[in-house]
């Protein structure tokens, strides 16, 4: 649904409107809109960057998982660590680019007249992929920024403040930086759009309760890993390719952007069915999505959008987190495909 033009609210408006979001985490959540709108602004100068050497291209580091940090990588991580410990709501937050989590202390050491020390913290912890999809920044393709808020404990946070189901979120977003930079966002209650106006630097809201069809004609996937593949997804896509002439009697159309925030963007937006399973490339580990600030905040979106998503054989927010960078397979999106490739993974 798409408000009309003067019906629009502001993101400040709806969240207001909102009886099942607190103050301090609406505040959260405009924090973070805001770092959003800056890091798009970076995104959107490219190499007219104010940056010596310019702003795209690699930082010369790695993150945890071994992977090349770019410039923007680091750049976005820091303007939402910045917003994050200015909102004053956070008890700690965590990262794609930091190997460990950044505790928060709000007070600093308040020290009573008693000279007892009284410290405080906010109620919220935030995670965050500060820049999905980087592999895109020098082609100039749509990336994003996907972000996951779960409560905080009441004493100082530690990572196993963190391990909590995807149940537990209590909001769940991205930003894409694409054509418009949009923010698409829930709190437990359907999942709406908001258009950054660039020029006043506002976000609109542009799209109420986006909903995922349950059928779907288009699959998204890697098919260079097709080798690697376990035996229920080698299934799964070949009847897939064989379209009307296998079981499934109708054609399928593929798409592949290599950023899971454009990918699942384009199927919050007409359906599809977004998969990164597990292969035989790295055994050990289970897939290549992160779960924590990847799949959990996806997953939420798509099961509030009325779509599924599996690890294969369970639902992702069910799934206990064991450790910050945890990776897990994902199949995600239109409802009777998940179904059905999760079905082939338990036969
Ligand atoms: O975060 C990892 C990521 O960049 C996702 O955004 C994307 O879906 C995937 O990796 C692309 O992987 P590959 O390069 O193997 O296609």
């Amino acid at each position: 649904m798409t408000p009309s033009i003067n019906q629009q609210k502001n993101l400040k408006q709806f969240l207001s409107l909102q009886s099942n979001i607190p103050a301090d985490l609406q505040h959260l959540l405009i924090a973070v809109s805001e770092a959003c709108a800056t890091i798009s602004g970076h995104v959107g100068r490219g190499a007219l960057a104010d940056i010596a050497g310019g702003i795209l291209g690699s930082a010369g580091s790695e993150n945890v998982q071994g992977e090349v940090q770019k410039k923007l990588d680091i750049i976005s991580n820091d303007i939402l660590i910045e917003a994050g410990q200015r909102s004053g709501v956070l008890a700690a937050m965590a990262s794609e680019e930091m190997d460990e989590i950044l505790p928060l202390d709000l007070t600093s050491d308040l020290t009573s007249s008693s000279g007892s020390s009284d410290k405080q913290q906010g109620n919220y912890l935030l995670l965050f992929d500060p820049l999905d999809g980087s592999s895109n920044i020098e082609v100039n393709v749509t990336i994003g920024t996907i972000f996951s808020i779960l409560t905080a404990p009441k004493t100082d946070a530690t990572e196993a403040d963190f391990m909590q189901p995807g149940t537990r979120q209590v909001a769940a977003g991205y930003v894409l930086y694409g054509p418009q930079t949009l923010l698409v966002l829930t709190t437990g209650d359907g999942v709406n759009a908001f258009t950054l106006d660039r020029e006043n630097n506002v976000w609109l809201l542009t799209q109420e309760k986006l909903s995922i069809p349950a059928d779907t004609k288009e699959f998204a996937i890697n098919m260079s890993n097709q080798r690697h593949w376990e035996a229920p997804v080698q299934r799964y896509i070949s009847e897939l390719l064989a379209g009307k002439t296998s079981a499934r009697g109708k054609d399928f159309n593929m798409r592949w952007v290599a950023a899971m925030v454009t990918d699942v963007h384009r199927i919050l937006t007409r359906g599809g069915i977004f998969m990164y399973p597990r292969d035989a490339r790295e055994p050990d580990k289970p897939g290549k999505l992160r779960l924590m600030y990847e799949a959990n905040p996806m997953s939420f979106l798509v099961e509030q959008a009325g779509g599924a998503s599996t690890n294969g054989k369970q639902r992702i927010l069910d799934l206990q987190p064991t450790k910050l960078h945890e990776r897990v397979a994902v199949f995600l999106g239109s409802k009777n495909e998940v179904e059905q490739v999760t079905g082939y993974h338990l036969e």
